[in-house]
């Protein structure tokens, strides 16, 4: 039988018409889509069909595939990409952020040396600013110094969103109280918040496809990627690590999702240091 799923204007999506989109967002993005995904991605896409003014998937497929879709390519993984992200998600991290890595990045900074970590996939920017909120709470002299947090992602979307860097009351809950004081100003009357400047000046984005180039130079000290890889299949899981590798220095630490793991075949070049936290393994050849 063949598989379809409608939705409320009666557009139903047709098993050829998603597995056409299910297979460009694998290639384009590494996201794996199985066909239980059908009624999610076509409550997605409805946007993108009426913004293109394509009648049906079957249309819309085809438009998206042909060289004039290019720039719909990059709107298509924006609506198909899971975005949820909250501040000081997975608080753990936060806690070796401050007792393990911070030590050693002062000691570095005060050197005169730079410091650099990385939120790679940072949806709405609530990654990159809790660490830096986390490392200006701990030693606001860190950022006298050479110090630089990029965030990243595929989604131009809602890369706008994290340069917006203004939250909800809702979203800015997971702040504790006394950093709520320090680092959010109030946007406006409607019960928006700011990031303010200080948390905000060390933060850059950027745009960023992992299944891609990474035009960044030079190592980092630690790497974020947490609640990204989730979306990809195990090959394409593996072919990163070594990649994470070559961008940590020694003992650089990496941080993955509660439900994410290195997989067994790259542990030789990581050490396991913590929940879903690894150091970069001394021993590995870059
Ligand atoms: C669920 S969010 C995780 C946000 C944050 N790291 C956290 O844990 O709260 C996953 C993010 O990964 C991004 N993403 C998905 N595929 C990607 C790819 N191939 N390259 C870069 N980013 C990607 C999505 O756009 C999305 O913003």
């Amino acid at each position: 039988m063949t598989r379809t799923a409608s939705d409320s204007s009666g557009t139903v999506m047709d098993g050829k018409s998603f597995a056409t989109i299910a297979e460009m967002a694998k290639k384009e993005a590494g996201l794996v889509l199985p066909e239980g995904k059908m009624t999610m991605v076509q409550s997605r896409l409805r946007k993108r069909l009426m913004a293109t003014g394509q009648p049906n998937y079957e249309s819309y497929c085809r438009f998206v595939v042909s060289a004039a879709g290019d720039e719909e390519r990059r709107q298509m993984i924006s609506a198909l990409t899971t975005n949820v992200s909250h501040f000081f998600r997975e608080s753990h991290h936060f806690d070796i952020l401050r007792e393990k890595v911070l030590p050693v990045l002062l000691q570095k900074a005060r050197n005169g040396q730079r410091v650099r970590i990385w939120s790679a996939g940072c949806s709405s920017g609530q990654e990159p600013y809790s660490i830096s909120m986390c490392l200006h709470q701990a030693a606001p002299d860190l950022f006298t110094r050479d110090i630089l947090i990029l965030g990243t992602d595929i989604d131009p979307v809602i890369l706008d969103k994290a340069q917006a860097a203004t939250y909800s009351e809702q979203q800015i809950s997971g702040i504790p109280a006394e950093m709520r004081k320090s680092y959010l100003e109030r946007a406006g009357t409607s019960g928006q918040y700011r990031v303010s400047e200080q948390i905000r000046r060390v933060v850059r984005f950027r745009e960023l496809n992992l299944l891609r180039d990474w035009p960044m130079k030079g190592q980092f000290d630690a790497i974020f990627c947490r609640n990204v890889v989730i979306y990809f299949d195990a090959d394409t899981q593996a072919s990163l690590w070594p990649r994470f590798r070559q961008r940590l220095g020694d003992g650089g630490w990496i941080f993955l999702g509660h439900s994410e793991r290195i997989s067994d075949s790259a542990m030789t070049l990581f050490d396991p240091n913590g929940m879903t936290a690894y150091r970069a393994a001394a021993s590995a050849t870059r």
